[in-house]
């Protein structure tokens, strides 16, 4: 028997994308590091252009390369870094390791098979035994992540081109088929954010229910603060390429501390759009010339001169709980007589 803990589920250490395009570099994700455990459920919020997405396809690894360019990065997945994988073991991470519901169900089938069609490879590629199934037994099995999220019909529902199904009924297809393959982690991208509030919130209570049955570790991103507090045990707050703060979602919702935390928190329930309706002033920072030390430095109402000069590691606060500012440094006392100064 191994002392050593396993290790966890997904590590991001330090990791950096940035695009290149004609204007220059934008150097959008900046040293990013977060975790997930087995079994657990953990909640991304930040404001539309954080770079909420774009973290979660670079450990699909399906960032379009170029203009996306990693210059540096760990992503352990169980412990082996996806970064320095193959693209053939890759294939083998995608779907029964980590599989990935989108925003946009249209964009994620494909409108010129049938939704059988699709299904179809997907559970024949999720296990070994169902390789030599013939398409009748496939056909069978696929009925089952149909009934999984509760729609009716699902014989006839594999006979049908995406076109023929409602929005909601398509994000349910999307959510069915990222589980048929029994994932290990399931990374939820604002799922149905495309659909009417009602269906969207049936949509993410359907899956909640769904993974807890079948104890899929989850990273849920998503606009609704409530669906957060409701469904994840931990989360992490991110801000213009950056992780701020992370905490026991309990905790963050009882004790926020980093600035920008306390504003989104004012500015419920409206995220997306044109910035927030309260709360912090100002917009997210140009990538292309980001702020110098700290990227809220621009809009935070506690701005100290450190942070200009310096980029603030996480500090953390109590037990599981970190900010990345230096309100919690243990110097912040001298930091603050500086800005006095
Ligand atoms: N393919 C791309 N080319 C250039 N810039 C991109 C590309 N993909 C994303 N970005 C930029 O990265 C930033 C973060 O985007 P994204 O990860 O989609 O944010 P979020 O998901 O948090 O809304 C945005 O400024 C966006 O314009
Ligand atoms: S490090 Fe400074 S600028 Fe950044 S959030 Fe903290 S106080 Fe504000
Ligand atoms: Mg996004």
């Amino acid at each position: 028997m191994s002392l050593s803990a396993p290790p966890r589920l997904l590590e991001v250490k330090d990791l950096s994308v940035h695009f290149k395009v004609y204007s220059g570099v934008l150097k959008v994700l900046d040293g990013v590091t977060f975790s997930v455990d087995a079994g657990e459920k953990v909640g991304l919020v930040g404001e539309t252009g954080c770079g909420k997405t774009t973290t979660m396809k670079a450990i699909l690894r399906i960032l379009p390369i170029p203009p996306a360019v990693v210059p540096r990065g760990e992503i352990l997945f169980q412990g082996e870094d996806l970064l320095r994988m193959r693209p053939d073991q890759m294939r083998q991470v995608r779907g029964p390791g980590i599989s990935m519901v989108f925003q946009d169900p249209t964009a994620s089938l494909n409108p010129v098979f049938t939704i059988g069609e699709q299904l179809g490879p997907v559970i024949r590629y999720s296990a070994p035994e169902n390789r030599g199934l013939s398409r009748r037994q496939i056909r069978q099995k696929a009925l089952i992540p149909l009934q999984d999220v509760a729609l009716a019909d699902p014989e006839r529902l594999l006979d049908a081109y995406p076109i023929q199904l409602s929005g909601g009924m398509r994000q349910r297809v999307c959510i069915g088929m990222a589980l048929a393959t029994n994932p290990e982690l399931l990374i939820a991208d604002e799922p149905g954010t495309s659909l009417d509030v009602t269906i969207q919130d049936q949509v993410i209570r359907l899956l909640g229910e769904l993974v807890e049955r079948k104890r899929t570790s989850v990273i849920l991103i998503t606009h609704s603060l409530g669906v957060v507090r409701e469904m994840t045990d931990r989360v992490y707050v991110m801000y213009a390429g950056n992780m701020v703060e992370v905490a026991p979602t309990r905790r963050l919702f009882a004790n926020p501390l980093h600035p920008y935390t306390r504003g989104l928190m004012e500015a419920v329930p409206k995220l997306t759009g044109g910035g927030m309706a309260m709360g912090i002033p100002g917009r997210l920072p140009s990538y292309q010339h980001p702020p110098s030390g700290c990227r809220f430095h621009t809009r935070c109402p506690h701005v100290m001169p450190v942070c200009r000069r310096e980029k603030p590691p996480f500090f953390q606060a109590e037990a599981g709980h970190q900010a990345a500012c230096f309100l919690y440094s243990p110097e912040a006392e001298r930091h603050r007589n500086e800005a006095q100064a």
